[in-house]
């Protein structure tokens, strides 16, 4: 497997970058999570685009043109045949010395791109549904660290993940500041009632997934309703349907939430016929290579 470091490949073993690096001091840098689908990389375009917008809110220069970059991330992917990949493109502060300031890091942003196999959710998870929990660690306050900001500073959702893992669950959802429901730790949450669509809006602290977005657009296609609306922990339990969405995961069934079963206890029909849509749209767009 190759690894692209600032430029070139290096063997997986040889992908090294500085100690002194913000992005391992600090968690100083920006990332993004893509996935490719038989040649095709699935919102490439969209994906650059929020790296950059994560990139301009914290003051990190990529030092990079996004053709240019997308071209990088292509020519990974071509570099190691890799027809399904999960790529991992970070960018962090670059070298500096053991202090915050970001002054000394100055002009020297590492660009690494992994590509791999993607590593799929058992089937089991995608015929049953998950079952999940709301765990005591809330998302960041938008106040203090945006969760818009894809950042290498993911502590916050680790905690409500060892927290999840601790009750018996797989996946967490994290409430915001307030005690509404924001997200869960690596994917977006949806809800179904009376076949109308809900999803938390972005000032919850929400991430305006990619994978979030393909869905809203999706239903809006087929006429369904939807809403990007506040949302309580009593209005998950009473959903007809809950699902969570991300690049890794796409569309995934939940089943039961903090001990409650949503719906009949199986996953959703609108749910299913999503999830179907989804699949044929990431084998028809996206950029080859
Ligand atoms: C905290 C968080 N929420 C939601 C998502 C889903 O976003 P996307 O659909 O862009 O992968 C991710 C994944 O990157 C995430 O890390």
């Amino acid at each position: 497997m190759k690894v692209y470091v600032n430029g070139k490949f290096y063997d997986k073993k040889d992908a090294k970058i500085s100690v002194f690096d913000h992005g391992l001091l600090y968690g100083d840098g920006v990332f993004e999570g893509i996935r490719s689908y038989s040649r095709l990389v699935f919102k490439l375009k969209e994906h650059i685009e929020r790296l950059y917008e994560s990139a301009h809110s914290i003051m990190l220069d990529i030092p990079m043109a996004k053709e240019k970059l997308i071209q990088a991330v292509l020519s990974t992917l071509k570099e190691n045949k890799l027809n399904d990949a999960y790529i991992r493109l970070i960018v962090t502060r670059g070298e500096g010395d053991l202090g915050l300031d970001p002054r000394k890091c100055s002009g020297k942003a590492t660009i690494i791109i992994i590509t791999d196999r993607i590593a799929l959710y058992p089937e089991k998870f995608y015929k049953e549904g998950l079952v999940i929990i709301t765990v005591p660690t809330i998302r960041n306050i938008p106040e203090a660290l945006n969760p818009q900001i894809k950042s290498l500073n993911y502590l916050n959702n680790i905690l409500a993940k060892i927290e999840a893992i601790n009750g018996g669950s797989d996946e967490a959802i994290m409430l915001d500041h307030l005690g509404y429901v924001a997200e869960c730790t690596g994917d977006n949450i949806f809800i179904v009632k009376r076949d109308h669509l809900y999803t938390p809006p972005q000032c919850m602290g929400t991430l305006r997934g990619i994978t979030r977005d393909s869905v809203l657009d999706i239903a809006r296609n087929n006429k369904i309703p939807v809403h990007e609306h506040v949302l309580t922990r009593h209005e998950l339990y009473i959903s007809d349907e809950c699902f969570l969405t991300g690049t890794a995961a796409e569309i995934i069934p939940v089943v039961k939430v903090d001990g409650r079963k949503i719906g009949n206890g199986k996953p959703g029909k609108l749910t299913l016929s999503l999830m179907k849509k989804f699949r044929e749209l990431t084998k028809k767009e996206g950029v080859k290579y």
